[in-house]
């Protein structure tokens, strides 16, 4: 075993729904650089998992009524499987509700409490519950939440707090002695601006308000909550506080932690924090990707304009979408991710540049050697530009890999492939081949084509690792020379080499066609859902009369008690008032069809019932989160309201 170690790891990933193509982009760049540090010799660690406690969950599951666990395990699967047909080359996965996990976080909770690092006291603060988190109000962007941008609201529990302000200022003491420990650069001074110096509050780290997460095991009321859990993760998985592993020794510090730029505050400061108050060395570096948005913002299933991976993968091929997604984007930038981009990076660059080449070099030497090259050669100096390049592109290679500059290190690549491809033209194997006396020439030529291919498969073999082995089946490349170490060294293939024609690596896409045919498949697919969702007569009480629904179905309704905080008319629609609610949560608007029996004055101050978990829509252009209960009674519709003494929020069942 080499004594050259890597430990990389992903975010663990909340498994509260499909994954979408945003979430597959941190883990095949982690995928890139394991397979690239396991090329060049490295012992690797690559990890990533599930983070699976919380409130959110909780409520999801019981929605569908299922149990955490069951809900969990459901999405849980459907995530490993997803690593599994994208290629992913994980040596762990770790689950949050793993035994050994949870124990562990007991263990790490409970001695950062006996060191006086957790204590308890109350939390009063802003809380956004979809992000379940709390913030500061020096944190609030516009007196929302920084994260989502959705309302918080005030809450107050009693509560554990990690002390947190007291590693402020060995935090920026290690930001400046380790200048590397956070990328991009940019990322750094968010950090500092934005939270450090502000000054760093303590950390609530406990929740009394659901179940589902580890209990504190002196104060079971308490679940640890978010971070202490999530967070510690990266080294519960290598057996640090449990017995399930024991390579924490081997591994830890972990060389680079991949993860959302949202997630960088929780990485670059709690994260660092907690491992000072627990004596341990820090990660070496945090790298803070970007997001890949789609018209209109960051992919969300709330948003509805999630891209499913799978149905990608299916359609292109796997190497197509991890090519595609580590070319297009730079890694630390945000990036807009369209079909239409997808399509013409994958006829430009894998289907034109490296699959014609393959095909062409390959379909040459069969045409014109019937498959074996002979021995003799003639150079030219026509050749000597396209061997410097292949012999220095490894180096240029690794400069950008080293950086995590996937875009620049495949740029680097494809300029040699395109170089090559204009070696062709400019050779013209063609005409040399029309003329016997030509055949050294010729077949030289040949040769530094298919050499040049070695190389270039070589180094493209983290990111399209089942179609490189084709490549070098094809071009007669055995094992030895199609390791790692001999990219750097042109000239490897034996002189009589063999090659042998296979299948079309990346065939090209009919963009007109294939853009019709998405577009059919999203609609089916929303015509699909929407049947779905549309409510099942399973059973007749009378023909005709009522529909009967079975209590789960009920239940996935979410209705709860609200306040008419702010009323207006909206303008030009004359059957519609805008209603702000407070509805326990952070407050909410809603849109009503009821201008014609009601005035703004008649609501305000009024509490009425909610329908909460309604999906976000708009009417006339108006956003609206949800429904208020009303009665037809006959030409009239009357607001059911309720008991003013009834708290905002409550749930009505
Ligand atoms: O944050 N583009 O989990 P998560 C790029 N459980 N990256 C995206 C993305 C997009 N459109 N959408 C999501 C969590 N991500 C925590 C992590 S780690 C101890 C705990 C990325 O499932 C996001 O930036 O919400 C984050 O890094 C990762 O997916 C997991 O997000």
């Amino acid at each position: 075993m080499s004594d050259k170690k890597f430990y990389i790891t992903t975010p663990i990933y909340y498994p509260s729904d499909k994954l979408h193509i945003g979430h597959s982009y941190c883990t095949v760049a982690t995928d890139v650089m394991a397979r690239y540090k396991r090329l060049q010799g490295y012992d690797v660690m690559f990890l990533t998992g599930t983070d699976e406690h919380g409130q959110k969950i909780e409520e999801k599951a019981k929605a569908v009524g299922k149990t955490p666990k069951q809900y969990v395990d459901d999405v849980v699967a459907g995530i490993q499987d997803l690593w599994k047909l994208m290629n992913i080359s994980n040596d762990r996965f770790i689950r949050t509700t793993d035994d050994y996990h949870e124990l562990a976080v007991q263990r790490i909770f409970k001695k950062l409490y006996d060191q006086g690092d957790i204590y308890k006291s109350t939390y009063k603060g802003k809380y956004c519950t979809p992000c379940e988190s709390f913030w500061t109000e020096s944190q609030l962007v516009d007196g929302k939440c920084p994260d989502c941008g959705r309302e918080v609201h005030d809450a107050e529990e009693e509560a554990y707090f990690f002390r947190l302000s007291k590693y402020s200022q060995r935090l920026v003491e290690y930001y400046e002695e380790h200048p590397d420990f956070m990328e991009p650069q940019s990322r750094l001074n968010e950090m500092i601006n934005n939270f450090i110096k502000p000054g760093l509050e303590d950390l609530c780290v406990t929740r009394t308000s659901f179940k589902w997460g580890v209990p504190v095991d002196f104060d079971p009321a308490h679940v640890v909550y978010v971070w202490v859990d999530a967070l510690s993760n990266y080294i519960t998985a290598l057996g640090y506080m449990n017995d399930k592993y024991d390579d924490f020794e081997k591994y830890w510090p972990a060389d680079v932690h991949f993860v959302g730029k949202e997630i960088m505050r929780f990485h670059s400061i709690i994260w660092p924090a907690l491992l000072m108050a627990l004596d341990l060395p820090l990660p070496k570096k945090v790298y803070g990707h970007g997001w890949l948005l789609l018209e209109g913002g960051k992919m969300s299933k709330s948003k509805g304009n999630v891209v499913d991976p799978v149905v990608l993968c299916q359609r292109y091929g796997v190497d197509a979408i991890r090519y595609f997604l580590l070319r297009e984007f730079p890694f630390g930038s945000d990036g807009v991710f369209s079909n239409e981009g997808l399509i013409t990076r994958i006829n430009s660059d894998l289907a034109n540049d490296l699959g014609n080449l393959v095909s062409r070099s390959v379909s040459m030497i069969e045409k014109y050697f019937g498959g074996t090259l002979p021995e003799e050669r003639q150079a030219d100096p026509l050749d000597d530009e396209l061997i410097a390049m292949v012999g220095g592109l490894q180096a240029k290679y690794e400069e950008q890999m080293e950086k995590y500059a996937f875009q620049n290190a495949l740029i680097e690549v494809f300029k040699v492939v395109s170089r090559a491809n204009k070696y062709v033209d400019e050779t013209a194997p063609w005409v040399l081949g029309r003329d016997e006396a030509n055949k050294a020439r010729l077949a030289t030529v040949l040769y530094n084509l298919v050499e040049t291919i070695r190389v270039c498969a070589i180094l493209l073999t983290p990111f399209i690792p089942s179609t490189t082995p084709k490549i070098f089946e094809q071009i007669g490349a055995g094992e030895e020379i199609s390791q790692y170490a001999s990219a750097g060294i042109f000239g490897l293939l034996p002189v009589n080499v063999t090659v042998k024609k296979g299948e079309t690596l990346f065939p090209r896409i009919d963009m007109a066609k294939e853009l019709a045919e998405l577009e059919a498949d999203r609609k089916a697919k929303m015509e699909a859902a929407a049947k779905a969702a549309a409510p099942k007569a399973e059973k007749k009480e009378e023909a005709g009369v009522v529909s009967l629904i079975d209590i789960d179905d009920f239940a996935k309704v979410e209705l709860r008690v609200a306040q008419v905080t702010a009323c207006e008319p909206v303008p030009k629609a004359d059957k519609l008032l805008k209603l702000q609610l407070d509805d326990g949560m952070g407050g909410r608007q809603v849109v009503s069809g009821i201008a014609k029996f009601y005035t703004p004055e008649d609501l305000i101050g009024k509490k009425l019932v909610l329908v909460a978990n309604l999906k976000p829509a708009k009417l006339r252009g108006v956003p609206s989160e949800g429904m208020i209960l009303a009665a037809d009674c006959g030409e009239e519709i009357k607001v059911l309201f309720v008991d003013g003494a009834i708290p905002c929020g409550s749930k009505v069942r």
